[in-house]
């Protein structure tokens, strides 16, 4: 049986990923800080007729990946896709941002992804390869919060630096960007600004915005041997947000 591993697995977009991919006959294992919803997430897995692991785990202690990635080799003996997708936004005004809180957007959106591919390359690798998807945003293209975009358009560096390092043990590894998606996620920011949703909606030619399970059917693809020929790429999970706007 094929072992995915998807950090914040609690949360809108980890469950619909976990979900699909359980379909999709892998066991899960789920890791995030949330102990009761990660486990309840894994119990509905289960009673799906899936097989599922949940794991409590901050990924802001440097120390967290290496202990996810031994549970995983403990408990299966393989790994064949990593998800990289438990994040938090913050520091939004270059006139605001503190080094404390720049460090902790960067260590858990970049810094707990590139250690966990650390620690999960050698036990993919060891089963004949695997799949790294890194959930980041298409905050890349167009600029927000200066900690939160420069942390997922690192996000995107290192998956490109990794689809080229870890080629040749057969792991491919890509980034999904969504959108806006109306999840708890953007509660602030919604608050903040109640026309938000809207005004993606607008944007969108498809004239709606992005659910959980449109980014988690783009990771299922991602992790799926249909995707055997593609690494190193981004996939818009967008709506076609991402293009350029049109004259009216
Ligand atoms: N929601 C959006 O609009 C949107 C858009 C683009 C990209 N994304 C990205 O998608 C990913 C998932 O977003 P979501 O909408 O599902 O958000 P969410 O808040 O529902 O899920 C995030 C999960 O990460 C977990 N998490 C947070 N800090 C953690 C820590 N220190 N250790 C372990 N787990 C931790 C949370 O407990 C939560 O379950 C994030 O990386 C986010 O940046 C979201």
């Amino acid at each position: 049986m094929k072992v995915a591993l998807i950090t914040g697995g609690a949360g809108a977009v980890g469950a619909a990923a976990a979900r699909m991919l359980a379909l999709d006959g892998f066991a899960v294992v789920l890791a995030d800080i949330k102990t009761d919803q990660t486990a309840a997430v894994g119990a509905e897995i289960e009673r799906n007729g899936g097989k599922a692991i949940a794991i409590t785990a901050d990924l802001a202690d440097r120390d967290a990946p290496a202990r996810i990635v031994g549970t995983v080799e403990k408990a299966f003996g393989r790994l064949d896709c990593l998800v990289n997708n438990a994040g938090r936004t913050g520091a939004s005004t270059i006139g605001s941002v503190d080094a404390d809180e720049w460090n902790a957007i960067l260590g858990l959106n970049l810094t707990a992804p590139m250690l966990l591919c650390q620690r999960a390359a050698p036990l993919m690798a060891a089963g004949g390869g695997g799949s790294i998807i890194n959930v980041a945003s298409r905050v890349y293209l167009s600029g927000t919060g200066v900690g939160y975009t420069s942390s997922k358009t690192g996000l995107i560096g290192l998956t490109r630096a990794l689809a080229v390092q870890l080629g040749k043990d057969n792991i491919r590894v890509n980034a999904v960007a969504p959108s806006f998606l109306n999840t708890p996620f953007n509660k602030r920011l919604v608050e903040q600004n109640s026309r938000l949703a809207e005004s993606f909606k607008k944007m969108s030619p498809l004239n709606r915005v992005g659910a959980p399970e449109d980014v988690a059917g783009a990771i299922a693809f991602l992790a799926s041997d249909r995707a055997s020929f593609i690494t190193g790429d981004v996939l818009h999970v967008c709506g076609g947000t991402q293009l350029a706007p049109q004259p009216d």
